[in-house]
């Protein structure tokens, strides 16, 4: 390889259109991946990492091999850090990183600087090609590594096999990921509402819950309402409850988008985010008010908060003929092809 090449390797965000805090039990998710991007631009480099960052402060400069990725300094090179210890690799790479992703906005800006990662750090290190769902497994576990997030597949999985034009049905179980054609009379919006980080927030506490009531009734992604209404514990049987129908709302809205019913669909979205809001208790009250801000908009069909929660951001689906532009910084966001080198 031309030691003085330099290499552009960059991945989607994504969006979850519904089915969240589904994946870590299995269930089911539609996401696509976005075209806002992470993108590093770098030129291979032995036994090191130097990444400067066009949206942080502080670089990253750490030696390879990588031991210990959850006390990188700074904080955001963890991801970075993380791919490279899974990875165990002895070359890495010098350059910059800059996104498109709001940082922290629950866009999966952490999914994609560990795709972008994973992806020259196998170029540079001259690896045999992983598929995508290896790619995704391999950053996952990477994510678990750095931030002791005991996050799900769904973020990793999309940004690294989106499709353009289409959505992803993914069994977090099987991992089979399906495409499913997004019509052409819906547009799809995101509007930031905070910024959040996962690590610090109740995330962690909702796995264990969910772990908790599977003890009382199996796995949930098997479980129905029925069963859940066994489950003694009040908070436990609303987890449940939450999990068991949205797994449900994810199969009717992937037939509805299928038939291009978008009223239906539309309705489980904001199904969804009642469910997220009194069942699963992950919004927040800003979040609240710009999901019904946008329930209320002429034109649109449905909205709910998006990805973890306690934050982020909100996704919004309205018809393609309508003028949104009212809701204040709505963004328009179109379904793309997984991380790749460019
Ligand atoms: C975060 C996690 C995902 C998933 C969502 C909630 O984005 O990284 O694995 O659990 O929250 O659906």
């Amino acid at each position: 390889m031309n030691a003085f090449a330099e290499i552009v390797a960059r991945s989607p965000g994504r969006v979850n259109l519904i089915g969240d805090h589904t994946d870590y039990t299995g269930g089911m998710v539609l996401p696509m991946a976005i075209d806002r991007y992470t993108t590093i631009t770098a030129k291979p480099l032995d036994a090191a990492i130097l990444l400067n960052s066009a949206d942080q402060p502080a670089e990253l400069n750490c030696t390879l091999p990588i031991v210990d990725p959850a006390s990188t300094v700074p904080a955001w090179g963890r991801y970075v850090t993380g791919v490279a210890a899974q990875m165990n690799v002895k070359r890495g790479f010098s350059g910059s990183v800059s996104t498109t992703l709001p940082l922290g906005g629950g866009l999966s800006s952490s999914a994609a600087l560990e795709l972008s990662t994973a992806l020259m750090l196998c170029l540079v290190n001259e690896l045999p090609t992983l598929t995508s769902l290896e790619m995704a497994q391999l950053c996952r576990r990477a994510e678990h590594l750095a931030t002791g997030v005991p996050c799900g597949i769904m973020d990793q999985l999309t940004c690294a096999s989106g499709v353009a034009g289409s959505a992803l049905l993914i069994d977090c179980h099987s991992l089979q990921v399906s495409p499913i054609e997004i019509p052409h009379d819906v547009n799809i919006y995101v509007q930031f509402v905070a910024h959040r980080q996962l690590a610090s927030s109740a995330y962690s506490d909702r796995v264990a819950q969910c772990a908790q009531a599977e003890q009382h009734i199996g796995p949930l992604r098997l479980a129905e309402v029925g069963n859940v209404r066994n489950i003694a514990d009040d908070v436990l049987r609303r987890r449940a409850l939450h999990v068991v129908s949205e797994n449900d709302r994810v199969r009717r809205a992937t037939v509805a988008l299928a038939l291009q019913d978008l009223t239906t669909f539309g309705q489980l979205m904001n199904e969804s985010h009642q469910s997220l809001r009194d069942n699963f208790e992950v919004s927040t009250q800003q979040m609240d008010e710009a999901v019904r801000n946008a329930q209320q908009t002429p034109g649109v069909f449905g909205a709910r908060m998006t990805g973890g929660g306690f934050g982020g951001c909100i996704v919004i689906a309205a018809d393609s003929t309508t003028n949104i532009d009212n809701l204040k910084g709505a963004m328009l966001v179109k379904p793309v092809g997984g991380a790749e080198i460019i």
